[in-house]
């Protein structure tokens, strides 16, 4: 890292994070970070659900909520991307703050509940932009809405013709009663419905929460393949508050970032011994080790967002180019990792 950017991110980390975040994006767009364009090799090259992906580090859902920065974010390192959440109708979300840093665990809690400008006028800046890779939509529901399994279909519809994937979002704990959709008869229902309106046949990603047990893993494994769902992506914030020191450690929200990482690897695992689905690792990823021990726990590909918080949009570069080292050493390819260590996590 410069030392230009390193002064602006110790400058971003002193203001309020809803505020840095804002402030990251613009320069972004305004072309104030550096972008190393696509980071790739014949090792870190891989497949996810029949798209190519020059490395298998993602964006996670929720940094880019409103495809503000899709452009300069695919020229980072990043090897996909998924933006959202989006909602058929914008909404403001909770009230501010509704986003704490918390530093001393490397962690971050938000309830932001979905805040998005809405799926029209995020469809329509899908449209107007090209991207070096791969993009998705996370697809979400209004918080008033009377049906919210037709939103999601609602939601894919709109954006189909500018996505490479989509992910439905039952996984958020900041919308009261979401995850109840994570339930097998209520979770059938839903896919059902948002594969009806997938008319374009993308891959279609459900994304679940870490707090599940065995039982609710296993059921929702059975209705995804059932279903014809193209992947899992394993997971979304936490609700557990286990070993935290920051003095934040008591907001309500959802919990992302290094607490989340062992809880959600567990969970990737488990899910990978249930299910030949691929799987997307997410939780706690800030370095390349991390990543590939989710690639070895069973992911097919990793997503991260709260490291840059903490690391700048710079850490997709280089986690994608210390995952090649550690490939290397092992000789092997993205692929050939996938699954090794399963058993050691489950
Ligand atoms: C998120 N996340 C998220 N997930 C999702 O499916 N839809 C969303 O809209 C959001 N929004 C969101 C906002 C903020 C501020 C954070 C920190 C996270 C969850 C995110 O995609 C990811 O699953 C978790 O944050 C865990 O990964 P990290 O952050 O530990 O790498």
């Amino acid at each position: 890292m410069s030392l230009s950017e390193r002064l602006g991110l110790a400058a971003l980390r002193r203001l309020d994070p809803e505020r840095a975040h804002g402030l990251a994006l613009r320069a972004l767009r305004a072309g104030l970070v550096p972008l190393p364009g696509p980071v790739t090799s014949s090792r870190l090259r891989t497949t996810l659900a029949g798209m190519t992906l020059s490395n298998p580090i993602g964006l996670a859902a929720g940094f880019d909520k409103n495809a503000e920065a899709v452009r300069p974010l695919a020229r980072t390192g990043f090897g996909f991307l998924e933006v959202g959440a989006a909602t058929p109708r914008p909404q403001e979300g909770n009230p501010r703050p509704r986003l704490y840093r918390l530093t001393e665990d490397h962690a971050a809690i938000n309830r932001f509940g979905f805040n998005n400008a809405g799926i029209e006028v995020i469809a329509r800046r899908l449209e107007r932009t090209r991207s070096a890779v791969p993009r998705g939509l996370n697809l979400g529901a209004n918080k008033d809405s009377p049906d919210r399994a037709a939103d999601f279909a609602a939601v894919l519809r709109r954006a189909a013709p500018f996505i490479d994937f989509a992910t439905v979002n039952v996984s958020s704990p900041n919308t009261e009663k979401l995850r109840d959709l994570q339930g097998a008869e209520a979770l059938r229902g839903l896919l059902n419905g948002v594969m009806e309106a997938n008319e374009r046949g993308l891959p279609i990603f459900l994304k679940i929460a870490p707090d599940l047990d065995d039982q609710a893993l296993a059921d929702i494994a059975g209705v995804a393949t059932e279903v014809g769902i193209a992947g899992i992506v394993a997971t979304n914030t936490t609700l557990s508050r286990e070993g935290l020191r920051s003095p934040y450690r008591d907001q309500t929200g959802g919990l992302s970032g290094a607490p989340l990482f062992e809880r959600s690897t567990r969970v990737l695992a488990k899910l990978s011994a249930l299910s030949p689905l691929p799987l997307i690792g997410v939780g706690g990823v800030s370095s390349a080790a991390e990543a590939y021990a989710k690639i070895r726990a069973g992911a097919s590909a990793v997503q991260l967002y709260t490291a840059m918080v903490y690391h700048g949009v710079a850490i997709a570069a280089q986690i994608a180019r210390e995952l090649d080292d550690l490939l290397l050493q092992d000789g092997l390819i993205t692929a050939q990792a996938v699954g090794l260590d399963r058993d050691r996590w489950t």
